[in-house]
């Protein structure tokens, strides 16, 4: 199991790593949001509910982060908020227009929650490029964009093998 793929499969579990413990620490205020936990109610890339996908691509973004030595709370702050829209893609008119509004629908909903910085909206703002044209302005935001597409491949690949995970998670465990 390589280490992105591992730690991938302990963000499901964040509380019994040391890792997990020290990124909840950056994000503790956001995730504890009601509106936060409510994405729990949302399928996102089919296995996994969107508060999952978000926690997932904010832990790996946090800790590559913290090992290139950037801004790893603002990379954990704005990747937890990169998908914070309260409807079932399927309600939106067609995936195309989804794909393209959804940023600015999060972003929306982001600032009215939470105080955010310049970082952490550029953050939410780039996540689906190269979708969207505008590519991301700084590091942080650029690995926010590749982690999430690394999540959404790992996560379609599971909603067809779940038995799959279940088998990586045990795995994980025993590692741990
Ligand atoms: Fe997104
Ligand atoms: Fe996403």
């Amino acid at each position: 199991m390589n280490k992105l793929f591992f730690k991938y499969i302990q963000s499901f579990d964040i509380d019994k790593s040391i890792d997990g413990i020290l990124f909840s620490d950056c994000v503790s205020d956001i995730l504890d949001h009601v509106q936060v936990q409510n994405l729990s109610e949302y399928m996102h890339h089919m296995s996994v509910n969107r508060l999952q996908h978000v926690i997932s691509v904010s832990f790996l973004s946090y800790l590559l982060c913290r090992r290139l030595g950037l801004d790893y709370r603002a990379a954990a702050r704005g990747a937890l908020l990169h998908d914070l829209f309260h409807y079932n893609r399927s309600e939106e008119k067609t995936v195309k227009f989804h794909t393209l509004r959804h940023p600015k629908t999060a972003l929306q909903n982001a600032r009215r929650f939470f105080n955010l910085s310049k970082k952490e909206e550029s953050i939410i703002k780039r996540h689906m490029w190269p979708l969207t044209i505008t590519p991301p302005t700084n590091r942080e935001a650029f690995i926010v964009c590749m982690v999430d597409k690394y999540c959404a491949v790992l996560e379609a690949y599971y909603s067809f093998f779940p038995h799959r995970l279940l088998k990586k998670k045990q795995a994980a465990t025993t590692l741990t």
